[in-house]
């Protein structure tokens, strides 16, 4: 079985091709960051006319890539949800159109999870349970997976998602969008001098709150001289506050459940700063830890073929041609895979 991929939840055009036998055999990507930077953030509107321009050339590269052509490809998974709804209506629309021409099923595919399974494309052996810490620019979530496919959220953010906190962060400080990738590159030679809280460590229960991180780092921000070395500063306490805070409640998350394997997924576990200080607790913890390759961190349609191979190898499909996007689809209403 041999699945096309296609991923348009937001900002980013992916496509992959997953394969029974040979696993990922190919993916494209087309990334519309330094279109929306001058604009401070995603602007919905450009991103779906972007993903109306992209798809067609980067699914033509990625069955070219592969040495596929139509009639090898079984099925077709899209992104269904969450996210903006023009960009997830483009892709479901290109998906669908596909699967009628072709005869071969669609499947909608919850972004999510499809992060959450990336670690499967390299380590193809990862069997539940296992404890899941979803990290991107719109969610945050630790979740209980005792089966693939049924999702138990332990705890999520309150307000701002990490990946939202670090862009946001990143803005104050006029270091551009996306936010993660700068502020780990300027901490690097920043020094801890400031005390930042570590929010919501003092109560119990799992769930996180990042926006009174953002409301800190501004008022430190204007008190400092604003030097390279101030905001360098400000970068590494900002990154250590969000790290030690995900840590501990991964900690507690681990305790609770007694799980001894972690997933780490979404755009914020590209960060080697929170790898590393997440790989470190695990060892303390006994616990074995799986992050994707750094390619498939942020979003892609690797993870959307994959998804769609695992469900759909299952006699999984679309059960009509509408076009039925979901930009809220709590990952809770999934079925097992
Ligand atoms: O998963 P993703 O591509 O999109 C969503 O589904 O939200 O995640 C994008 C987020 C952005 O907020 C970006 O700043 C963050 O992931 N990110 C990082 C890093 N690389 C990307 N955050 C921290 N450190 C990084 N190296
Ligand atoms: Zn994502």
């Amino acid at each position: 079985m041999r699945i096309l991929g296609i991923e348009t939840s937001c900002d980013d055009t992916g496509i992959g091709i997953y394969d029974n036998d040979l696993g990922l055999i190919a993916h494209t990507l087309h990334s519309q960051i330094d279109m929306h930077a001058e604009h401070g953030g995603t602007v919905p509107e450009l991103a779906s006319r972007e993903h109306v321009i992209r798809i067609k050339p980067l699914i033509e590269k990625a069955l070219h890539d592969s040495n596929s052509h139509w009639q090898d490809i079984d099925g077709i998974a899209y992104t269904r949800g969450p996210g903006l709804a023009g960009s997830l209506l483009t892709g479901a629309t290109v998906a669908k159109s596909l699967a009628f021409s072709l005869g071969i099923p669609a499947l909608g595919i919850h972004h999510l999870e499809g992060h959450l399974l990336a670690p499967l494309l390299e380590q193809k052996d990862i069997q539940p349970p296992f404890l899941a810490l979803l990290v991107s620019g719109g969610h945050t979530m630790i979740i209980s997976v005792e089966k693939l496919g049924t999702y138990k959220i332990l705890g999520e953010t309150l307000d701002d998602a990490a990946g939202e906190a670090f862009d946001k962060t990143a803005r104050l400080l006029n270091l551009g969008f996306p936010g993660g990738p700068a502020i780990e590159k300027i901490a690097q030679g920043g020094e801890s001098v400031y005390k930042f809280p570590r929010p919501m460590c003092d109560r119990p229960g799992l769930d996180f709150s990042f926006s009174g991180l953002k409301t800190f780092t501004r008022n430190t921000f204007n008190k400092s001289q604003k030097s390279e070395q101030d905001i360098a500063n400000i970068a590494r306490c900002f990154q250590d506050a969000v790290s030690d805070t995900i840590v501990y409640k991964l900690k507690r998350a681990l305790k609770q459940t007694s799980h001894k394997q972690l997933i780490v997924a979404g755009g914020v576990s590209a960060n080697k700063f929170i790898r590393n200080n997440i790989n470190e607790m695990c060892k303390q913890m006994d616990t074995k830890a799986f992050f994707p390759n750094l390619n498939f961190c942020t979003d892609n349609g690797a993870m959307i073929a994959l998804a769609g191979f695992m469900r759909m190898i299952k006699g999984q499909k679309d059960s009509s041609l509408s076009i039925d996007i979901k930009p809220r689809w709590p990952i809770h209403e999934l079925s097992e895979i």
